[in-house]
């Protein structure tokens, strides 16, 4: 259920009594115009690649709901500015580690540290990623490698890493981040374009090794996301003019708006999604 959000005229009668005894501290009740999700409050949330782009408004908007937020990114200095920025609010400060996600062994001693301090994980966000530009000529060999590990490989052990805490609690949602680039008739990113359509397999097949644990796996498909790499990068005027083309809605997409979904596909609100690839595109595909 998603409670409308006005904290400061909410009657404690329509709050449902399985949360109004949640105990959380008045700071998380906190602003935001849009849907609050009681099951959130206090969850343990991993987001990969917090530090920037949409997985930064994803940190943000879990702290808003009051869930104990834990970001790893390579970036160590956008990081700690974002956790300042959320503690300033008086919001739960996220706990940062740096971590490049490529090297497994670090990644997987990152989340072992994460368990051993809060316990359990409740949330996986399998953020980052990296759509640096390339042409079928250029990739190498180890090329192929490096952007499968950017952008595929460390999702599975990501996902492997926390499968024990969850089947433990007998509970847990992982959201996978994929792109429509599979889907639309995308260039000059090939191998980026091929690790986002395994994501979708892998998505599948994990839903359906961890469902008898209650796990759900499910995936979020972005088009066109306004984030501040993709106008230093590749925005430009033609490039909006095809997004707004191909888009049924005329107007960009900002990651405020995915992260809201990422929200629900963690949520209880969702506890009977599993094995989706939700496309959040404004209606391109
Ligand atoms: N922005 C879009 O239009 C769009 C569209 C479709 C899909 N997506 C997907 O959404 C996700 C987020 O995209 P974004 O646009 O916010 O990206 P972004 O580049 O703005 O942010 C990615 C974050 O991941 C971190 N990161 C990258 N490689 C890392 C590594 N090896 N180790 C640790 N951290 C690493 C970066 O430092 C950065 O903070 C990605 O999976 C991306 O493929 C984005």
């Amino acid at each position: 259920m998603i409670l409308s959000m006005k904290p400061e005229r909410q009657q404690p009668s329509q709050t449902p009594a399985k949360y109004a005894q949640c105990n959380v501290p008045k700071q998380t009740r906190t602003p935001t115009k849009y849907g609050v999700y009681p099951s959130l409050r206090s969850r343990v949330v991993i987001v990969t690649g917090g530090a920037s782009g949409i997985g930064e408004r994803m940190v943000e908007a879990f702290a808003e709901q009051g869930s104990r937020v834990v970001f790893l990114d390579i970036q160590s200095e956008p990081a700690e500015r974002l956790a300042r920025k959320i503690k300033k609010r008086h919001l739960e400060e996220p706990y940062f580690v740096q971590c490049d996600l490529t090297d497994t062994a670090a990644l997987r001693a990152s989340i072992e540290q994460i368990i051993s301090k809060f316990t359990t994980v409740d949330v996986l966000v399998n953020n980052a990623g990296n759509d640096a530009r390339h042409t079928v000529d250029e990739v190498t060999s180890e090329y192929w490698d490096q952007a499968i590990a950017a952008n595929l490989k460390h999702q599975f052990f990501a996902a492997q890493a926390v499968i024990p805490a969850m089947k433990r609690a007998r509970r847990g949602s992982i959201v996978n981040m994929s792109s429509i680039s599979w889907i639309i008739p995308s260039t000059r990113l090939p191998v980026y374009v091929t690790a986002k359509a395994g994501i979708v397999g892998m998505t599948r097949t994990l839903a359906h090794e961890l469902g008898a644990d209650n796990i759900r796996v499910n995936c979020v498909l972005p088009g066109a996301i306004l984030t501040e790499r993709q106008k230093q990068l590749w925005f430009t005027k033609e490039y909006e003019a095809e997004v707004l083309r191909n888009q049924a809605l005329k107007r960009m997409i900002v990651p405020e708006e995915v992260a809201r979904l990422v929200l629900f596909l963690a949520a209880d609100d969702s506890s009977a999604i599993t094995s989706q690839s939700c496309v959040i595109d404004a209606g391109w595909v």
